[in-house]
């Protein structure tokens, strides 16, 4: 529990930290700018499609203004002239324009696509190798397996980033530049005039859009917060029910959505006001045009045609000039994908090997911990100077209380932290000069929540060695302890496992990934117990399990039931940063201090347990 509020603590103080800045407009787009760069870099190996691109582009949009020129010819040419061979000729034109335009359409969207699924396919693979070092984070913590699939999800982003920078801002802006270049030519007085008005569009455009935007994430939200109720009720049914409270939490429901309606109907409003007000906006540069352009054809300083035109482009103007507005808001949001994207990519470069860094190779097992001192943020210490030596082959045990940082210390023999101080060694090698990969693969993982993909329970036990035969993988889940298990299930050892392995009990799944660590048959296994209580029949098959897989390797037993490190060579009780005993099981029980005080307690709450499930 206390976990869980730690980290949903921090994750919101990073929002509240960011929105409390309020950075300078300027400073924000700099600093959108340093990440469109960056994610720009991934086009640069693409710099020929990208050169066909912005030719496309600035043909696309051209032939798009096509229309409103022919007709000015159309009208101060032919017509005036009675010329019907010019006007088949026009005819002809302008269907092949509308020929080209829509072959070229598909050729942009063909290019487009072809540099978005190239650049994506770069992130990807980038992404990918960096996670080549921390693989078996996978196993490791439920945190990471999400993000990691949240980010499969987030790479896409940069495929929306590219359509808006290719589509939304490079078309409208070519098409808004030729608009303006091709209006200043046919009459620039008629267009200046015009296009004072443009600012009041812009300016009202901004206003309303940032209002409704507003309203719409409150009204999101308390969406997300009535969902947030139905589920909290629904799985919380049978208290409420036990409560008999149906009643006044129906009532709290329909009073909720009450709420909901009426700001919906806010919103609605709201829209319906704002498009109006620019609609009266948008209507004042055409009146100009009409006004001011029908003025200059009677003093006969404007062609019809040109009026016509100058009115057809300027109308065709609000279109880019509106998506170019409102470009930042759907920028905003795929820059919170693409900052996770490059966030997690960062994380790890700090993990980064050295570059002469050798693979630990010939394993015996020996673990050193030499003055090691971590902290997870900067004003919070965790351990301090902590040290140990487990010998080859022996295994340790460590407990304390939660919180204390046992599976902290696991994550360092990991490498998936580095201490902040002191050395982690194996076989008197620093982690730190060693290879990621080699240290992950010297070393067998069962971490405190299991984690299982949604694949065969066969391919997940094979995970922890991809080459292993079919009896290989029955063997290590009956030296787990799960085999027969396995075989009351309906497909057997092929039966696909949900997301997060849901339809097996947590000690099921922490037998899958001790099979897991047979098969892969490290010399060092880091064993984090499970916490959540099992009942004493699979804790019995736990343990057998761990007894085979203990015999010759080093180990290191995170416990939380003390009994499980009762034949430990060496306990250390974590607390207060510090190791604060150590020895083994009598002989810390002898000395009657934490490690006493723990197991007594502990020992209680289970006779206590066991006294009332016999009443
Ligand atoms: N990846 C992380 N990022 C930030 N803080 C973390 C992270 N992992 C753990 N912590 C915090 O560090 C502290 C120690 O966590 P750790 O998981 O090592 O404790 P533990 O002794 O294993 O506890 P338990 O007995 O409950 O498993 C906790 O306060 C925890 O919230
Ligand atoms: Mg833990």
């Amino acid at each position: 529990m206390k976990k869980m509020h730690r980290t949903s603590h921090h994750s919101t103080h990073h929002v509240h930290h960011a929105e409390h800045h309020k950075p300078t407009l300027w400073v924000r787009w700099l600093h959108f700018w340093k990440k469109a760069k960056r994610v720009l870099s991934y086009a640069v190996p693409y710099k020929r499609i990208v050169i066909i691109l912005l030719f496309i582009t600035a043909i696309l949009s051209l032939l798009s203004l096509a229309g409103p020129y022919l007709v000015k010819i159309l009208l101060d040419v032919i017509i005036p002239q009675k010329n019907l061979p010019l006007l088949i000729q026009l005819m002809s034109l302008f269907i092949l324009i509308f020929v080209i335009k829509t072959l070229v359409g598909i050729w942009h969207s063909y290019q487009t696509t072809k540099l978005v699924e190239n650049m994506i396919l770069d992130v990807k693979t980038e992404l990918f190798n960096h996670l080549e070092n921390l693989d078996l984070s996978f196993y490791h913590t439920n945190k990471v397996g999400d993000i990691l699939y949240r980010l499969d999800e987030d790479v896409y982003s940069i495929d929306s980033f590219i359509d808006i920078l290719v589509d939304d801002f490079l078309l409208n802006l070519m098409t808004a530049v030729f608009i303006l270049i091709i209006c200043l030519k046919l009459n620039w007085r008629v267009t200046l005039v015009s296009l004072t008005f443009f600012p009041f569009y812009i300016v009202a455009q901004q206003y309303f859009g940032n209002i409704l935007q507003k309203h719409k994430k409150r009204l999101v939200e308390k969406v997300a917060d009535l969902l947030s109720f139905l589920e909290e009720n629904i799985s919380g049914i049978k208290a409420i029910k036990s409560f008999a409270l149906e009643t006044k939490k129906l009532n709290e429901y329909t009073s909720r959505t009450k709420l909901l309606i009426v700001r919906n109907l806010k919103m609605d409003l709201l829209e319906s006001f704002s498009s109006a007000v620019v609609g009266v906006i948008t209507f004042i540069p055409l009146l100009v045009i009409l006004w001011y352009g029908g003025y200059k054809v009677i003093v006969g300083a404007l062609s019809v045609g040109s009026l016509i035109a100058i009115y057809t482009y300027i109308g065709k103007l609000f279109g880019p000039v509106s998506s170019l507005g409102s470009l930042n808001v759907a920028i905003k949001m795929t820059m919170v994908s693409v900052n996770r994207v490059f966030e997690f990519m960062d994380v790890k470069s700090k993990l980064i090997e050295k570059k002469n860094a050798l693979p630990l190779t010939n394993v015996k097992g020996e673990i050193t911990f030499k003055e090691v001192s971590f902290h997870y943020y900067k004003d919070e210490p965790l351990l301090q100077k902590i040290s140990f030596h487990i010998q080859p082959g022996q295994m340790y045990g460590l407990v304390g209380p939660s919180g204390s940082g046992k599976s902290t210390v696991g994550n360092l023999v990991f490498r998936f932290f580095d201490p902040h101080e002191g050395t982690v060694s194996i076989d008197g090698k620093n982690l730190k000069d060693v290879t990621l990969k080699s240290i992950r693969q010297h070393i067998g993982i069962v971490s405190q929540e299991a984690i299982l993909f949604n694949m065969s329970i066969k391919d997940n036990i094979k995970f922890g060695n991809p080459n292993a035969s079919d009896p290989d993988v029955v063997r290590a889940a009956m030296l787990a302890n799960i085999h027969d298990l396995i075989m009351t299930l309906p497909h057997g050892y092929n039966t696909v496992v949900g997301e997060r392995g849901e339809t097996l009990s947590g000690g099921e799944k922490q037998r899958i990934s001790i099979a897991r660590v047979i098969l892969k048959d490290p010399p060092i296994i880091v064993l984090d117990e499970a916490t959540s209580s099992l009942d004493s029949e699979s804790e019995q098959k736990i343990q057998a399990a761990l007894q085979h897989i203990t015999q010759g390797r080093t180990t290191l037993v995170i416990a939380h039931r003390l009994s499980t490190v009762r034949n430990a060579d060496q306990i250390l009780v974590l607390r207060n940063k510090h190791i604060a005993e150590r020895g083994n099981f009598e002989s810390l029980m002898k000395k009657k201090g934490f490690f006493y005080h723990l197991y007594t307690t502990q020992f209680g709450e289970s006779q206590r347990a066991r006294a009332t499930q016999q009443l």
